[in-house]
């Protein structure tokens, strides 16, 4: 994937008010210099969203949801970061900065969709004409609809009927080729894939169809289910199958129900369960679990009740572990053996199929049942195999409440107490005590709160700054923060955080960013430049300290003795 320099991101940004981009969707209000609103990422009736047009950004205080104008649209519009990027650019009238050969793909690309959603027309065409198609559709209940939302259609019998139709010239063929929708002989011949099946577009997230499955008429002929093969444009481990009707259907999707076939999504449609998606003809992956829980907070697998549904369901529990972020939970839902979504909401409707769900089994409790399936837990044995079997999977989950309650329950269950469960994770670093002050914020956190607050005051500062080289935390971000102001000296707090948005200071930052600090500009310049102060004297004395150890344990050479000097001088200069 082609990254964007972040230059071009600081520059975008820059240029975009995210109070535009934010009233644009939902209602604002002002209120002083901010503007508030109901948060749009989960209920409440008072307002605890606010956007901050000086540090363009946006913070609820209700569910902790915050970000630029890039991540509001990928949040609030569900936009892949590179579309979320485009979005903005286009609307500021910009060039997305790609080498010139990631250009040239470009075009190629647009031509690749393109046929792809001819073939989708084509075969939609096709199902008008076909008596027997129809015929198959009308047997499984299948409504007009759901046909036109989900683009149904019907690849004829013959070689080449698609061929034909769309592959007139040569670089027509090349396209439908590299589209997947052709197969090769021995002889290099081509011919249509997808011969006598119902045709079932997979649409990306965008709306854009970038494969199909096709589902045969007649029991006996060939793999029931055939699916493009990956190409250019499709993934199939990072696709869910409805997820575009999905958006298209809810404003707000509160939950994501995963099914394992195309006609489950079409028939829970149908019957007014707008939230099914299906993995295609794989397991859930973890990029599929990021993909569900970016577009909503409840997720609920639902599988056969057979052994392989079981598998399947442990598959998907592995790939949510490390994804179940406070907020977010999962479900696991086994059907009836023989029953799928389709044959369950056709013979309990929606309600029945929603009852299921309320009943579907909580992720902790698949979690453990499954684990401890065949040991014995009344032996101390048992149990301890429990605790090893558990523990690396616990150490997946994300910090925070959902974690620390699975290792609870672990200790419930095994009598190991919580304190031999922690996480394989490293201790957290001690609390760090500036040795100027114990327990008043540190001297580098409070610059850099006001740093966040206001970025140009890094150019109060020049480089070579005398605390580079001290050792206390912070320390290397702080430079890191004033270099990337330096280079963008009108950079906003939002824009500044962006920088961070990969990294796991970002939730620091994003805190610190948030707290009210006394005073204005003037006399943050003032406390930044007195902290500052005390830095550079800290790191003097560090040096000082550092030789006077040298010159203990080895002695100082001549050299040692000079700056030592110097520094005593300089000490006493400064204070
Ligand atoms: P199932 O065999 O459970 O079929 O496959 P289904 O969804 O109930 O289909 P209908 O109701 O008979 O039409 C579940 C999913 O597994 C993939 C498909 O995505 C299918 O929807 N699959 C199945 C394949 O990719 N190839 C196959 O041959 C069979
Ligand atoms: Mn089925």
């Amino acid at each position: 994937m082609a990254r964007i320099p972040d230059a071009f991101i600081d520059e975008l940004l820059a240029r975009t008010d995210i109070v535009e981009v934010i009233a644009a969707r939902v209602p604002l209000k002002r209120q002083g210099k901010e503007y508030s609103a109901c948060c749009p990422f989960h209920d409440e009736r008072s307002p605890s969203f606010t956007v901050s047009p000086t540090k363009q950004f946006y913070h609820c205080f209700g569910c902790g949801a915050h970000g630029t104008a890039l991540s509001f649209l990928m949040n609030y519009d569900r936009l892949e970061f590179l579309d979320a990027v485009e979005e903005l650019a286009r609307r500021n009238g910009m060039e997305v900065p790609r080498e010139t050969q990631q250009h040239n793909q470009n075009n190629d690309t647009r031509d690749l969709y393109n046929a792809l959603e001819a073939a989708a027309r084509f075969f939609q065409r096709q199902l008008e004409s076909s008596d027997k198609a129809r015929a198959y559709l009308d047997g499984r209940g299948v409504e007009a609809s759901v046909r036109s939302q989900f683009m149904i259609g019907y690849a004829p019998d013959g070689f080449s009927a698609l061929k034909d139709a769309l592959g007139t010239d040569e670089r027509r063929l090349k396209l439908l080729e590299r589209a997947g929708m052709l197969s090769k002989n021995e002889r290099g011949h081509t011919y249509d894939k997808f011969r006598d099946r119902v045709m079932f577009p997979i649409h990306d997230r965008r709306g854009r169809v970038i494969a199909f499955g096709g589902r045969v008429l007649d029991k006996d002929d060939g793999p029931k289910y055939l699916n493009s093969p990956e190409t250019a444009l499709f993934h199939k481990g990072r696709e869910l199958y409805g997820l575009w009707q999905v958006r298209q259907a809810n404003q707000k999707i509160a939950r994501l129900i995963v099914v394992e076939g195309y006609m489950d999504v079409v028939s829970l449609f149908q019957y007014g369960v707008a939230q099914a998606v299906a993995t295609l003809g794989t397991a859930t992956t973890p990029e599929h679990a990021e993909l569900l829980f970016r577009n909503a907070p409840d997720v609920y697998f639902c599988f056969d009740g057979d052994a392989a549904g079981q598998r399947a369901g442990w598959r998907a529990l592995e790939s949510v572990l490390p994804r179940m972020k406070d907020g977010r939970q999962a479900f696991f839902l086994f059907l009836p053996d023989g029953e799928d979504p389709d044959t369950i909401v056709r013979q309990e409707g929606a309600a029945g199929f929603d009852a299921r769900l309320q009943a579907a089994t909580p992720l902790s409790q698949f979690f453990f049942d499954e684990l401890g399936k065949d040991i014995n837990l009344s032996t101390l044995d048992g149990r301890a195999r429990l605790a090893e079997r558990a523990k690396p999977l616990l150490a997946q989950i994300p910090d925070g409440a959902f974690g620390d309650l699975m290792r609870q329950r672990l200790g419930e269950i095994t009598g190991i107490g919580a304190q031999s469960q922690a996480p394989a994770r490293p201790a957290p670093p001690p609390r760090r005590i500036a040795p100027s002050g114990a327990n008043k914020p540190s001297l580098v956190r409070s610059i850099v709160v006001r740093l966040l607050h206001k970025p140009a005051l890094a150019l109060a500062l020049e480089p070579p700054y005398g605390f580079a080289g001290l050792r206390q935390p912070g320390v290397e971000l702080l430079l890191e923060l004033l270099e990337i102001v330096r280079t963008r000296p009108d950079i906003s707090t939002g824009a500044l955080l962006e920088h961070f948005a990969e990294r796991s200071e970002l939730d620091a930052l994003q805190k610190l960013a948030m707290q009210v600090i006394p005073g204005d500009e003037e006399s943050w310049r003032v406390e930044l430049l007195d902290a500052v102060h005390q830095l550079d004297k800290q790191t003097l004395q560090q040096r000082i300290e550092e030789l006077q150890v040298k010159s203990r344990e080895l002695g100082l050479d001549e050299a040692d003795k000079y700056e030592l000097r110097a520094l005593l001088q300089a000490r006493i200069g400064r204070s």
